[in-house]
């Protein structure tokens, strides 16, 4: 009988076993409090920098009575997909929700954002056409193209001149070229210049898919992302997201012109043949969604404390790569550092998440800072000396 597990992927689970028994491991601790500012983590509290809560909606209590309201109304979910009875008057509001706030005509949910990623390319692209991607976009991106049977060609990260050239070498090579970014970088926390990329995009008479995931909520005078950030209504053919960041939730959505939609709700397997987002979960979308509307404090905060930290970061002598919003790598540019830089801020009250290789090179080895709306001056400045305390013990400042 061939062994289940290969000789290479062996090696990777060495090295794992290895990180375990040295209780270096940083993945996977058991969470016992709900994912808010401060969060407790294998029995002990800790400044909460690794999630993706921006807004910190994800313990708001206005979110938590929509979805109890939202559970006691229509149960846990649907049992089915959204073509068959997976589509509830809530799921229709938020359907339009969505094509208002980004100017579309329709939309369409799923129930995670790398499906909705999946879903959108399925959609746009086949056999035959070129998805051309950023060097650094998200793995549920890299993925929507294999499935979508295109070939991906990628270019160098917001460089607009190698995505020209890109353009220029393929045009004649493919049918359609699919131009596709993340708004904002989930690793380096860059945002792509979209007036340019919609420059290149009409020059070559490409298409344009935006991934929205870190953008929406957190872009723009009122948060509606990339779109309102640069002021650019058509800077997009297909936008893409997920609730899992701004609302703290979980899901995803596609909205674009209606015949698009349509087309995508009778192709993209990855929205045909799957469950729908339960109710729950759209109500509260719904609601956040409203307390962009009324609560604008939220990013006012968030914006105020990414601008703090990532001061305070620089001045003590980390190098943050690329960032210009709330995620904030502190690059460290080797793994064993990173392990070490992690255990010891964790020792010392601060959770976050290295990211290392395989999932990226060793020389862009990091850890992931995800600022929060809701952290205290009082954690900001705790956090800061925790940095440094352990910055200067693996000698990176
Ligand atoms: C840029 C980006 N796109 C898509 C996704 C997928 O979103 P979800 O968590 O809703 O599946 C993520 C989540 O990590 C992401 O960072």
């Amino acid at each position: 009988m061939p062994a289940l597990v290969s000789d290479e992927h062996r090696q990777h689970s060495e090295y794992i076993s290895l990180l375990q028994s040295q209780n270096l491991y940083p993945f996977c601790f058991e969470v016992t409090s709900p994912c808010n500012h401060r969060i407790v983590v294998a029995n002990r509290e800790c400044i909460n920098f690794i999630s993706n809560n921006y807004l910190g909606f994800a313990g708001h209590p206005k979110l938590q009575e929509a979805a109890e309201a939202a559970v006691r109304q229509y149960g846990v979910g649907m049992g089915g997909s959204p073509l068959m009875c997976g589509t509830t008057e809530i799921h229709n509001r938020l359907k339009e929700k969505i094509a208002a706030v980004y100017g579309q005509q329709d939309t369409a949910l799923f129930a995670s954002g790398y499906q909705a990623l999946i879903g959108a390319i399925q959609a746009t692209i086949g056999k035959g056409d070129a998805a051309m991607v950023d060097g650094l976009v998200h793995r549920s991106i890299v993925d929507g193209v294999t499935l979508s049977g295109s070939t991906r060609r990628v270019w160098v990260h917001n460089n607009m001149e190698d995505l020209s050239s890109l353009l220029t070498r393929v045009q004649s090579k493919y049918g359609r070229k699919l131009i596709i970014v993340d708004s904002v970088y989930s690793m380096d926390g860059d945002i792509a210049p979209l007036p340019a990329i919609k420059k290149v995009r009409d020059q070559h008479g490409a298409l344009v898919l935006i991934d929205e995931a870190h953008s929406l909520g957190v872009l723009g005078r009122n948060g509606r992302g990339i779109l309102e950030h640069f002021d650019l209504p058509d800077g997009a053919d297909v936008i893409a997201g997920t609730f899992s960041k701004f609302a703290g939730a979980v899901g995803g959505f596609v909205t674009g012109p209606k015949d698009f939609i349509l087309h995508l709700r009778h192709s993209a397997s990855a929205y045909i043949f799957s469950a729908s987002l339960p109710p729950v979960m759209c109500a509260t979308v719904l609601k956040a969604f409203e307390l962009l509307e009324e609560e604008p404090q939220w990013r006012e905060l968030l914006w105020a404390n990414t601008r703090y930290f990532l001061s305070g970061l620089k001045s003590q002598g980390f190098d943050t790569g690329l960032s210009e919003t709330p995620i904030i790598p502190i690059m460290i540019r080797d793994v064993e550092k990173s392990i070490f830089f992690n255990r010891s801020i964790f020792e010392a009250g601060v959770y976050a998440s290295p990211v290392v290789y395989p999932a990226v090179a060793p020389s862009k080895c990091r850890i992931r800072l995800g600022v929060m709306a809701t952290h205290t001056r009082d954690d900001l400045d705790a956090a800061l000396e925790i940095f440094k305390k352990a910055g200067k013990e693996v000698g990176i400042i």
